[in-house]
């Protein structure tokens, strides 16, 4: 298979493990390694998205060489169903819709690593939505909240799994001309982040790094399917690994994050040679200095060295920083320290910026009421993305979370929908804020 050899030529080149190697070669054909779908370049770049996208500096390409500019949201599926969320509430069409209305061009949807390593587990075959509700829900309320979803949702049944969700998703963005960025967010199903959730860091309590390998191909390889597919990040927020504490002491550093993005982002390329691959930093995706500097990656003393360390894709790498210091007071200092954490990698003209590339930021985000949205920190930010004309994914669309942190249908309030995703949780923000941004960056 085409995949298949590919595959092995790029891990061993990285000289990874043979009977890991063999245990993909050989595993019982799954979806995602044994379909190949056309790809063809010229055929794509026909109709929308007109990809493969490239890089070309500052900015993301289409095959038309027409500059893109994503102005878009986060919508979730790495909770414990791990499904995308809402669609007990709405129908996968509505919620579209409703992002497609406002002129976003793009959604950041997530996934766990649990959902590809239960495919796994379950001889290739992915559990179903039913299972996966009572898994995440517990039996009474599970079943209850399954019904919502197939009454909201009735072209599912009993016998739809969890990618077949997914995959209904991403067709529907695709009707209505939404990029996806597909970004694994956790290893576990389960709200994100904290030092101590055991996912900070590959080797923490629950990241293996061998399946975070693998999950991430076999998602690359199962989304060629999907035409909205654009972008693919490896993995969401490095941050201190505290359930761990000898990894945090001795593993936690660049050196180590340079040498699994290394092999991380050739999974990602040998899935899918077409994706932009998305580079997420450390201190939970708030710097990229050393990358962008072109510093060494300490305690080592390499560099980042695209075209040499990621050889026939070097031009497919795009980075992203997250943004919540929403009680700035300053938009002067906001933007500068924003300039030196990555930022920068937008400015050539920078003395200290050693490699120009796209910069996207994947997730900022407030209290959708009807102030916060015109303190510093929002307008800053959105000055900020005006300017720079970067890509951008505001957490979260979502109005409320099949559960989050233990809570069921858990309240949002950051959320731009409202509980029940029917309506905008701050009208006030999408006229005055919201829509002025999407407007003045949009493109393509
Ligand atoms: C792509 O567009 C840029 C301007 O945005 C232009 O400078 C460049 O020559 C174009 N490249 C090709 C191959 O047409
Ligand atoms: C089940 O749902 C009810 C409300 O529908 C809620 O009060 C209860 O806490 C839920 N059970 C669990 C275990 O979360």
């Amino acid at each position: 298979m085409f995949t298949t050899m590919r595959q092995l030529f790029f891990l061993s080149l990285l000289g990874l493990s043979s009977t890991w190697l063999w245990s993909l070669a050989g595993a019982a054909p799954l979806d995602g390694l044994t379909s190949s779908p056309d790809a063809s370049g010229a055929a794509a770049a026909a109709a929308w998205p007109y990809g493969p996208f490239t890089t070309s500096g500052r900015d993301i390409k289409n095959a038309n060489n027409e500059t893109i500019v994503f102005a878009g949201t986060n919508w979730p599926g790495h909770g414990e169903v791990m499904i995308p969320e809402g669609l007990q509430y709405q129908s996968i069409e509505t919620i579209v819709t409703k992002i497609r209305s406002i002129g976003m061009n793009a959604v950041r949807l997530t996934y766990a690593i649990q959902l590809v390593d239960e495919i796994y587990a379950n001889n290739g075959a992915d559990i179903t939505v039913k299972a996966a509700f009572a898994q995440g829900l517990g039996s009474v309320n599970g079943s209850a909240v399954y019904a919502q979803f197939l009454a909201k949702n009735p072209q599912f049944n009993d016998q739809t799994t969890r990618l077949q969700v997914y995959d209904a998703v991403a067709a529907e963005l695709a009707r209505q001309k939404v990029y996806i960025d597909l970004d694994n967010h956790m290893s576990r199903g389960a709200w994100c982040c904290s030092d101590t959730d055991g996912n900070a860091w590959p080797g923490d309590v629950d990241f293996n790094e061998q399946n975070w390998y693998r999950g991430i191909n076999y998602m690359a390889n199962h989304a060629r399917n999907w035409p909205a597919v654009v972008t693919m990040s490896m993995r969401n927020e490095f941050r201190t690994p505290n359930a761990s504490p000898e990894l945090a002491a001795t593993k936690y550093n660049w050196a180590e994050w340079y040498r699994f993005e290394k092999i991380a982002a050739a999974q990602i390329h040998a899935g899918n040679p077409d994706v932009l691959i998305v580079l997420s930093g450390l201190n939970y995706d708030t710097y990229l200095t050393p990358l962008v500097q072109g510093t060494a990656f300490t305690p080592g003393t390499e560099t980042f060295n695209p075209t040499g360390d990621f050889a026939g894709f070097s031009e497919k790498l795009v980075l992203e920083l997250h943004n919540y210091e929403t009680g700035a007071t300053s938009c002067s200092g906001l933007q500068s320290s924003m300039s030196s954490k990555g930022y920068q990698a937008m400015h050539a003209e920078i003395s200290t910026t050693k490699h120009v590339m796209p910069v996207l930021m994947t997730e900022f985000g407030f209290s959708q009421d009807a102030t916060e949205w015109k303190k510093v920190y929002a307008t800053c930010i959105a000055d900020l993305l005006t300017k720079e004309k970067s890509g951008w994914f505001i957490w979260v669309l979502v109005g409320s979370y099949y559960i989050r942190s233990g809570t069921q249908d858990y309240d949002e309030s950051w959320g731009l929908l409202t509980h029940d995703w029917s309506a905008w949780r701050s009208p006030s923000y999408l006229e005055g804020g919201l829509g002025p941004l999407i407007k003045a960056t949009s493109s393509g």
